[in-house]
């Protein structure tokens, strides 16, 4: 590439950015974005903005103004085209019709149906493929669909709000509001970008949680239920229909609108099988958001990719205990309102 034009880089990072913009919509698939230069300029760019809906290559390819510039274009892709007829034809057989020369992709699919066969494709056709440019951001973008691919379960996110001392909640399980508006505000973001969201049993009893978003733009997520002896009222909001809700019990009770029921075998621990039960559901991504019998169970078993912890600066004296957790793995601290939020990865 000549001196004066841009670097690969910048180009990359525009489609990654757009990639983000299909969070929460796109799942089951992964985020993709699309840059289309021409001579170093940007001349179309696009991003799957919805399962089932184009693909970010054939939006990238027809937001071009001048279709014949294609033939002359360097198309920057976060993912390796598909090579496959899915819910839309494949990705590289659209840029091979445009004749493009070069394409440069940051991450190879690891979905089986296509893992090689688009860069390859796009080889055989004669346009040079370069790959692999900002793959550990792109790995990140899409952390959660490689979890769900390479480890067989769900990317998995635990969130608690603690005080200052160590608790989250009050004695006798009574709740209190720890963390602050803003904390709240962002918890709401967090819920519209996983797939579903998993409390346990205690949690969903004495916090009568909606697990729904709220103040923030975005799809509600699969509320996920730990109710091994179905001992919920059933005036509980996880019981309201309002949105898609999974119970996982040890009993049997028949499928109801928005209330689904999975049984569970009382012989095998209880984790391991809901997980299993998740990916089966094509479930990528899981915000935890407690109690601490769940989240210490998953934290023991080394079962996390992320945790975002807030911590206020209220005192109780007293009441449930958080987690504990050592510094390993602390990736930063900030100020959320009045509250620091701990974040710790696991990637
Ligand atoms: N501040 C925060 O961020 C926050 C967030 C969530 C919850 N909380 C507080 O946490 C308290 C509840 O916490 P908790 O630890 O008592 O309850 P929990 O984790 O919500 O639920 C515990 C129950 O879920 C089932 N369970 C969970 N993990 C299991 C496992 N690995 N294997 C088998 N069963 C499992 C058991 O149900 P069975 O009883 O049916 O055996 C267990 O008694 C509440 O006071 C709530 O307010 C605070």
């Amino acid at each position: 590439m000549a001196d004066d034009l841009p670097d690969d880089s910048l180009f990359m990072r525009r489609a990654l950015d757009l990639a983000l913009l299909g969070t929460g919509y796109a799942r089951p698939n992964p985020l993709v974005g699309c840059v289309v230069t021409h001579r170093g300029r940007i001349i179309g760019e696009g991003w799957h903005r919805q399962h089932g809906g184009p693909h970010a290559e054939v939006n990238a390819l027809a937001s071009v103004a001048d279709q014949s510039l294609l033939k002359e274009s360097r198309v920057y892709v976060t993912l390796e085209p598909c090579a496959h007829h899915g819910k839309t034809p494949p990705c590289a057989d659209l840029l091979i019709a445009h004749g493009v020369p070069e394409v440069v992709v940051c991450n190879d699919d690891p979905f089986p149906l296509v893992a090689g066969r688009g860069n390859a494709k796009l080889r055989a056709a004669g346009a040079r493929v370069e790959t692999g440019l900002l793959a550990p951001e792109g790995r990140w973008l899409n952390r959660r669909f490689f979890t769900f691919h390479e480890k067989k379960r769900p990317y998995l996110v635990l969130k608690w709000a603690e005080t200052a001392d160590g608790f989250l909640a009050g004695r006798y399980f009574q709740p209190v509001a720890i963390s602050g508006p803003q904390a709240r505000l962002l918890t709401h973001q967090w819920r519209a970008e996983e797939q579903a969201i998993l409390v346990g049993t205690r949690t969903a009893l004495h916090d009568n949680p909606h697990l729904n978003v709220r103040d923030w733009p975005g799809p509600n997520p699969l509320r996920v239920v730990l109710d091994k002896n179905l001992c919920l009222p059933p005036a509980h909001h996880v019981l309201d229909g309002h949105q898609p809700t999974l119970f996982y019990t040890y009993r049997q009770r028949p499928d109801a609108p928005n209330r689904a029921y999975a049984t569970l075998s009382e012989a095998d621990d209880l984790l391991p099988q809901i997980l299993a039960d998740l990916w089966q559901r094509q479930v990528q991504s899981v915000l935890v958001e407690g109690g601490p019998t769940v989240l210490n169970a998953l934290l023991n078993a080394g079962l996390w990719d992320e945790i975002r912890v807030f911590r206020s600066p209220q005192k109780l004296g007293a009441g449930v205990a958080a987690p504990r957790l050592g510094l390993s793995g602390l990736r930063s601290v900030e100020n959320v309102g009045d509250d620091e939020l701990f974040r710790y990865v696991n990637w």
